[in-house]
């Protein structure tokens, strides 16, 4: 029998699953070791330039244990681990090795760290003080800082480390190849052919890539430095491929939008238009004061008795029927489908508008811009499909129905990131309802209809999950607190339906996969946070 081969990392033994195919970096990396690296990347192919990888590798002999090193140091990103092989991340001789490519790269590096927005999260930064020399041998020169404006981003030429993660991305990855490398030696830079500039719709993540600060956001730059910003983990709600992101914000108001490694979605990837889709969240057009309009003025209405006089309302009204939106999370579309339906047992319950918007957009490394631009499609027609024994309207297909004045009560709910997602025209048949309740983002033409306006919260305010395209659930948490005024929708829904204690999505999740069997999969045993997996893998829909 053969056992499984064995890698020896600094006297810590790794054991590889039979046709495991690791880098030295990688390796180490399972027994908690760091090899400090530039150029590698996991989702990039492998250019072994910037050296800052360098180990010592031998191999050890099965029979005897001998050991017996290689004398050269050879680059970790570039050399695939196997059976008996031993590495050595922390001699001497590989100090030196870091302590001298850092210094190469510090000589010809303005150190403008203060004004730098990578500053805090810069490899270059960190990995000086980890393994930099600590004094400056090299005359201190008056270093350039040119900017150059390549695009979507603005190069920090004389940052740059010349690692070229960018220029393979856009070869790799988005499959534009904008960027190249020109000149030679010392005079390398990264730069765009004149009149083609870096123009593509995941052209952010190169600002994520680059480990140095020689690729600026422009969206972010000089906005916040990152030390002052914290990262919670979330969902884009910009499509139904639904990438994970980390929302960083400070004091409730959101900087940056950043990918979050999941390989079963997006792997390291999102595109422009998740990684700059949250301006809606901070806008002064936004709903945030709940109103009642039953005679010509619009009367104020605080939150304290409100969810107890909306369900007299709704009781008294007649037959109910209720708009899920595919912005709510799986759990909000619970909740509000069992409101309605524990008032009107015979509620409707209807799918609230998906926006579409041109064709997938497909990149070679098979990462997909949808082009449904909604986060829960799919979340919420199993719940709907569920509660109507597996009939799914949509709302253009519902409106018509009510002309015959037969549904009194609508809850309509929205969570649209624009005012005009809806034509006055399209909305005309809901003037007939004689209660409609709608919580959304934006005053809008349903909105100027309601006979309650609710402001909603968006999508770094609520907790919750969501299912994407592919059936591929996760669950997050609220980043930032809403404005003042505005109650998340699970938050209103959990205290109209009675419950005890604060909203807990967790809570509603585990009855949803208890009841529903295409959620099973998110039953019991699973963390609250960070939930992903695919839900239908289990059971699918009955
Ligand atoms: Fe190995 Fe750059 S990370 S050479």
């Amino acid at each position: 029998m053969t056992s499984d081969p064995v890698v020896l990392i600094d006297g810590r033994e790794l054991e590889l699953s039979p046709g495991e195919r690791l880098n030295a970096i990688q390796a180490a990396e399972r027994v908690g070791i760091q090899i400090p690296h530039y150029c590698w990347h996991p989702g990039l192919t492998v250019v072994g330039s910037c050296r800052m990888c360098l180990v010592e590798v031998g191999t050890r002999d099965a029979a005897t244990g001998e050991i017996s090193m290689m004398p050269k140091l050879i680059p970790g990103c570039n050399t695939p681990v196997r059976d008996g092989m031993v590495i050595v991340t922390n001699s001497e001789k590989v100090q030196q090795a870091r302590a001298m490519v850092e210094e190469d790269l510090l000589l010809r590096h303005p150190i403008d760290c203060p004004i730098c927005d990578k500053a805090g999260e810069c490899l270059l930064q960190d990995y000086h003080f980890q393994y930099g020399r600590d004094e400056r041998r090299a005359d201190i020169r008056p270093f350039t800082s040119r900017r150059r404006d390549i695009g979507d981003v603005t190069l920090f030429v004389d940052r740059c480390v010349m690692c070229s993660r960018c220029v393979r991305f856009c070869r790799e990855i988005s499959g534009t190849n904008e960027l190249m490398v020109v000149n030679r030696g010392a005079h390398e830079e990264i730069d765009v052919a004149p009149g083609f500039p870096l123009a593509n719709n995941l052209s952010g993540n190169v600002v994520d890539l680059c480990p140095v600060g020689a690729l600026g956001d422009k969206d972010f730059l000089y906005r916040q430095r990152v030390w002052y910003m914290r990262r919670h983990m979330g969902v884009c709600t910009g499509c139904a491929t639904g990438c994970s992101i980390w929302v960083e914000e400070n004091q409730d108001r959101i900087y940056r939008l950043k990918p979050r490694e999941n390989p079963q979605v997006n792997r390291w990837w999102i595109c422009n238009e998740g990684r700059y889709g949250y301006p809606h969240v901070h806008h002064d057009q936004r709903l945030a004061q709940p109103l009642r309009r039953d005679g010509q003025v619009p009367v104020d209405l605080d939150w304290t008795a409100l969810p107890a006089e909306l369900l007299e309302r709704l009781r008294s009204a007649g037959r109910l029927a209720a708009v899920l939106s595919p912005y709510l999370s799986v759990e909000e579309a619970y909740l509000l489908a069992t409101l309605v339906r524990g008032i009107d047992r015979e509620a409707r319950l209807v799918l609230g508008p998906v926006p579409v918007v041109g064709e997938d957009e497909r990149f070679p490394n098979g990462f997909i811009i949808s082009s449904e631009k909604c986060p829960n499609r799919r979340g919420v027609e199993e719940i709907i499909a569920r509660f109507e024994n597996g009939r799914i309207t949509a709302l253009d297909h519902f409106l018509p129905e009510l002309a015959d004045g037969q549904i009194a009560g609508v809850w309509f709910s929205g969570g649209y990131k624009n005012a005009n997602w809806i034509e006055e025209e399209k909305a005309r048949p809901l003037a007939a309802v004689k209660l409609l309740v709608v919580q959304d983002l934006f005053p809008s033409a349903i909105s100027a209809l309601a006979t309650y306006e609710l402001p909603a919260a968006a999508f770094a305010e609520r907790d919750g999950s969501y299912v994407n395209r592919n059936d591929h659930l996760q669950s997050v948490r609220w980043a930032i607190r809403p404005p003042h005024g505005v109650r998340p929708e699970g938050t209103l829904y959990w205290e109209m339906l009675g419950r005890s204690g604060l909203y807990n999505a967790r809570e509603v999740l585990r009855e949803i996969a208890a009841e529903i069997p295409y959620f099973h999969a998110a039953g019991a045993g699973v963390p609250d946070v960070g939930l992903n997996l695919k839900v239908n893998s289990l059971a699918e829909r009955t």
